[in-house]
């Protein structure tokens, strides 16, 4: 079977040749191997890090939830972006295209604001859309969800924003924040009316895209998000949504930029975010990747998020404001390969432990067992006799140390401790190892606590 090629765009295209005994994967799915996974787990881990740095509480929701739960909530004329499953009798049951809606009928169910107010939730894992394919857009995605859910104040937009911002500065990915408020549905009605009327006056329809001429009269507020050349021309001159904001949506906003001033967050107005879903209300942002030097790089959103008052109240709990963001992971995974950061050096501390005979490959296999147990970073290749592969392979994995054991070491009970960097060797008694190894990587233990805590969806 013809093996894609790496770095092309392979979600958008079928293998040329395909061997029809051999299964495809489906469009806009993904396969992650090896370092890919890696990198994966990396950014997995740190979100999952940060919800627990900013005490939300981990929930996890079923991947399958009934069309109903989706149907009022989410964007207009997206029904051919589910993907449909076959429920028990007549029920419509979807795989979820996000995860907002499952924690809040989640958070219905199991009464999660029984024990106060606000619930600050975190979710994470695979979510489904069947949409038009382009670079960055799959069908299958994981999101690492955060809600607030009872809380009005701007200080819930501070807080959000502030855990996106940092967990991608963490993992030196560079963002700003766009952001705007698009105020309650009556703002938007009638800022939607003057928006129709602006686009029918003096023939700026015929301008339009095919799409935008579309939803000209469905869904006129999208028209501001178009990225093809006359929409951006034509928008410019447009109406804006802040003028018609209520004074409460404008106070809240004005707040929210605020805390964002203060909090020394890099961020953008942009009237023109609207966002596509349903749901929101007021303040909605979105962080887009910028370079070095402040430019930006393109539109694609590693995350997104708004403020939600009305949604518990229409999936029938008690009015309740909530914000919430998702951070895209694969998006993020896309931002640290750009900048080739390599995943490997995340692991410092890998210890190889290599070995010569087979008395020393099972004495190795023990140490190797004793040392992961005590928690450190162990890695071997006992499948291989040669020491100079071994060797090689320690180098491959960028471990700092090679422990080696040979026939001399067993019998001497020390072993051979080389520093895979300066290639300097000492001779170590056996018994002294961890020790000696605790000492030559103070960091160690801060690690190893992380790595207790962490891993992939390690705390959930
Ligand atoms: P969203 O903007 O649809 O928001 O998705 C959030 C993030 O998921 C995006 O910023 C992007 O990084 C990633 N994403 C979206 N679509 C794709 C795709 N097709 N392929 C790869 N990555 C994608 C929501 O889903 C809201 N539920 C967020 C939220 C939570 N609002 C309130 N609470």
């Amino acid at each position: 079977m013809p093996r894609r090629k790496k770095n092309s765009p392979e979600l958008l295209k079928k293998p040329e040749k395909r061997n029809e005994k051999i299964p495809n994967r489906l469009l806009g799915m993904k396969d992650l191997v090896g370092s890919e996974y890696r990198c994966f787990d990396l950014v997995v881990s740190k979100a999952l890090e940060f919800s627990k740095l900013y005490s939300f509480t981990p929930i996890k929701t079923p991947v399958l939830e009934t069309f109903d739960l989706y149907k009022k909530s989410t964007r207009k004329s997206t029904d051919k972006e589910f993907y449909f499953v076959e429920g028990e009798k007549s029920e419509k049951v979807v795989l979820r295209p996000e995860m907002t809606q499952g924690v809040v009928r989640a958070y219905l169910e199991n009464n999660l604001g029984e024990s106060g107010l606000p619930a600050r939730l975190f979710s994470l894992g695979p979510v489904f859309r069947r949409e038009k394919l382009q670079t960055g857009r799959y069908r299958e995605f994981t999101q690492a969800n955060l809600e607030i859910i009872g809380e009005k104040k701007p200080l819930a937009e501070a807080i959000l924003i502030t855990v996106a911002h940092n967990f991608f500065e963490e993992l030196q990915i560079k963002t700003q924040v766009q952001i705007n408020s698009i105020g309650t549905a009556e703002c938007r009605r009638e800022y939607g009316n003057k928006l129709l009327a602006y686009y029918k006056e003096r023939g700026r329809r015929s301008k339009l895209c095919h799409y935008c001429k579309k939803n000209l009269g469905k869904n006129c507020l999208s028209l501001l998000d178009c990225k093809e050349e006359n929409c951006v021309k034509l928008r410019e001159e447009a109406p804006q949504i802040a003028d018609y904001l209520t004074s409460e949506s404008r106070e809240q906003f004005a707040k929210t930029l605020e805390f964002l001033d203060e909090l020394n967050i890099n961020y953008n107005f942009n009237p023109y975010l609207v966002r596509g879903l349903n749901y929101y209300n007021d303040t909605v942002f979105e962080f887009w990747p910028i370079n070095d030097d402040g430019v930006l790089l393109g539109k694609m959103a590693l995350g997104g998020g708004g403020r939600y008052d009305y949604l518990v109240e229409a999936m029938g709990g008690p009015a309740t404001p909530a914000i919430g963001l998702a951070l895209g992971i694969e998006r993020t995974m896309a931002r640290l390969k750009d900048k080739h950061l390599l995943i490997n050096s995340q692991e410092e501390d890998i210890v190889f432990i290599a070995q010569l005979g087979d008395q020393a490959k099972l004495k190795a296999l023990q140490l190797f067992e004793d040392l992961r147990r005590s928690g450190f970073n162990v890695r071997q290749s006992f499948a291989s006799d040669s020491l100079k592969i071994q060797l090689e392979e320690a180098v491959a994995l960028r471990a700092k140390t090679a422990l080696i054991l040979g026939k001399k070491e067993i019998m001497d009970g020390t072993i051979l401790m080389r520093d895979i960097d300066s290639g300097a060797q000492e001779t170590v008694v056996y018994k002294k190892i961890k020790e000696r190894l605790s000492r030559k990587d103070k960091l160690i233990e801060k690690r190893i606590n992380n790595r207790k805590e962490g891993g992939l969806y390690g705390g959930l």
